[in-house]
């Protein structure tokens, strides 16, 4: 019955990405019933879902109007709803913040968006105001490459924001997450060396997640 949330109106950071990875190692790793709740316009994580073998149970909701009334009744179907949200659309956007327990903002360093996740931390704020508390809100840094300044920039720029929690694992940038997608995969089915150290990241990520419910 958590709802989680992964949201920033920034295009490519990582949402769709993440929430079908946490999906499915709520499901496969921690037996946790889950259901994948697809607010994404292109419908990118049901797509990957249907093809895997064991498919995650998954639903397109995408009108601000559909996901403000069905998330609370697709949440009393499971444990953990988990949500992909969708880019650009502040008011779908908004419907989920007034929905999600938790809001997990992916955020890629770079000044674009950096500026962006502002953008959401406001719409998240409106959302704790409008609710009296909740939803909790986190950031994560997402395919952040190692070793450059910018992603330390980041890291200190981030940490700043005192309405959301800063998570500490960063999700680095890999060829081996990039191909997930289109194999209908995750990194824990790819056997190369870099997909193991992302699942390991993943694992490190999502445990820091649960750890704020
Ligand atoms: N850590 C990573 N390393 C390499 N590629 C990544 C990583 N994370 C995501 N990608 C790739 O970046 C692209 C964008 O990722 P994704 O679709 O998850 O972002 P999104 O936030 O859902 O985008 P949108 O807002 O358009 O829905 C995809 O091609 C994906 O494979
Ligand atoms: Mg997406």
């Amino acid at each position: 019955m958590t709802i989680i949330a992964l949201i920033n109106q920034k295009g490519g950071c990582g949402k769709t990405t993440t929430a079908v990875h946490f999906s499915y190692w709520l499901a496969t790793k921690k037996k946790t019933k889950v259901l994948l709740v697809d607010a994404d316009a292109q419908q990118s994580s049901s797509g990957w879902l249907e093809g895997m073998e064991s498919p995650i149970p998954h639903k397109v909701v995408q009108t601000p109007d559909d996901l403000l009334e069905q998330i609370p009744e697709l949440a009393k179907q499971c444990s953990q709803l988990v949500v992909d949200g969708p880019a650009s659309l502040a008011e779908a956007t908004r419907a989920i913040l007034f929905r999600a327990d938790l809001a997990i903002i992916p955020v890629q360093p770079t000044g674009v968006d950096l500026r962006s996740a502002s953008e959401a931390v406001r719409l998240i704020k409106q959302a704790q105001s409008v609710r009296g508390g909740p939803p909790a809100a986190a950031v994560f840094l997402s395919r952040a490459v190692k070793g450059t300044k910018l992603k330390d920039e980041a890291i200190a720029l981030l940490s700043q924001t005192p309405e959301v929690t800063m998570l500490k694992t960063v999700i680095h940038q890999k060829q081996a997450i990039a191909d997930t997608s289109g194999q209908s995969a995750t990194v824990w089915d790819l056997p190369s060396r870099p997909a193991k150290e992302s699942g390991q990241e993943y694992e490190r990520l999502f445990k820091e997640i649960l750890a704020l419910l």
